[in-house]
């Protein structure tokens, strides 16, 4: 991929069309109150403990912050961005994992997003994967952005977070597909990552099959408009892995609500960061 920016997409336009005609003439129609109310919802802090025999021992009790489709851009501006960075220093986790759609449509507000986002810091790190929205102007200046601001991005690769001996975390880029995820891991060169970041929620299926005991995703919204106490009746209808907490064998994967969005509504469905202990067994 080149530094240089290339012709924007089919995908861009559409996005930006869908943008206009869904999202910023319906809010300007109402004097901003579709934002102004969109952002008013508090950001949840979903705390889970979660366990696998297949967790390194040495890494037992690690809390990880779980932050994912930031939508940097019309609907979540810089005081919005900073409520959730603030949110996620306070919980002072080991590890940090974005999971993707860090804005919304344009590279261009990038550079304000890094530099909010490289106040962030964890002990073995903060870890970045790309989603589609990031794909949809200029991805490279995404993970160039990312690397200058010290977070971990990863496209197709593994780490040991910690050290030689340290947690090995793998990230997959954006995958439309279950075969193309799996592709994708595979790229990642590890029989069994400890710790998956997957934008698209179907990269579990290939999780599973190797046994990796966390995937973290997003891209879903959590439907965005959910039946009230069951979140997985909600409105997304290509997914079957679209929100909350799966569980198969030691794998386990969790599917966040995400703290920002496209389009300006949300139903049962707040926005949140999740923050999780694993445990080993
Ligand atoms: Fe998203």
């Amino acid at each position: 991929m080149s530094d240089a920016r290339p012709p924007r997409s089919l995908g861009y336009h559409t996005a930006t069309v869908r943008n206009m005609l869904l999202t910023k003439l319906p809010d300007s129609l109402v004097g901003g109150r579709l934002k102004s109310r969109h952002v008013a919802q508090a950001i949840r802090i979903e705390e889970l403990t979660l366990e696998s025999a297949v967790w390194p021992r040495e890494f037992d009790g690690l809390r990880i912050a779980h932050l994912s489709d930031i939508h940097f851009g019309h609907l979540l501006g810089e005081v919005r961005l900073m409520q959730a960075i603030d949110a996620v220093r306070a919980v002072r986790a080991d590890l940090i994992a974005i999971t993707g759609d860090l804005i919304d449509l344009s590279a261009h507000e990038s550079p304000l997003l890094f530099e909010r986002l490289a106040l962030l810091q964890a002990r073995l790190g903060v870890f970045v994967v790309l989603g589609n929205h990031d794909h949809l102007d200029h991805p490279r200046s995404i993970v160039r952005g990312a690397r200058d601001a010290g977070l971990i991005p990863l496209m197709d690769e593994s780490v040991r977070a910690g050290g030689r001996d340290g947690l090995l975390v793998a990230g997959i880029d954006w995958s439309k597909s279950i075969p193309g995820c799996g592709e994708r891991l595979r790229r990642c060169g590890v029989a069994r990552a400890d710790l998956l970041l997957a934008h698209n929620p179907k990269a579990f299926v290939a999780a599973e099959e190797r046994g990796i005991p966390l995937t973290l995703s997003g891209h879903t919204h959590g439907g965005q408009v959910a039946r009230r106490g069951n979140r997985r009746h909600n409105l997304v209808f290509t997914q079957r892995l679209s929100a909350g907490l799966y569980r198969r064998g030691e794998s386990n994967l969790y599917v966040t609500n995400g703290v920002g969005a496209w389009f300006p509504l949300r139903l049962n469905c707040p926005p949140e960061i999740a923050v999780i202990e694993m445990r080993s067994r």
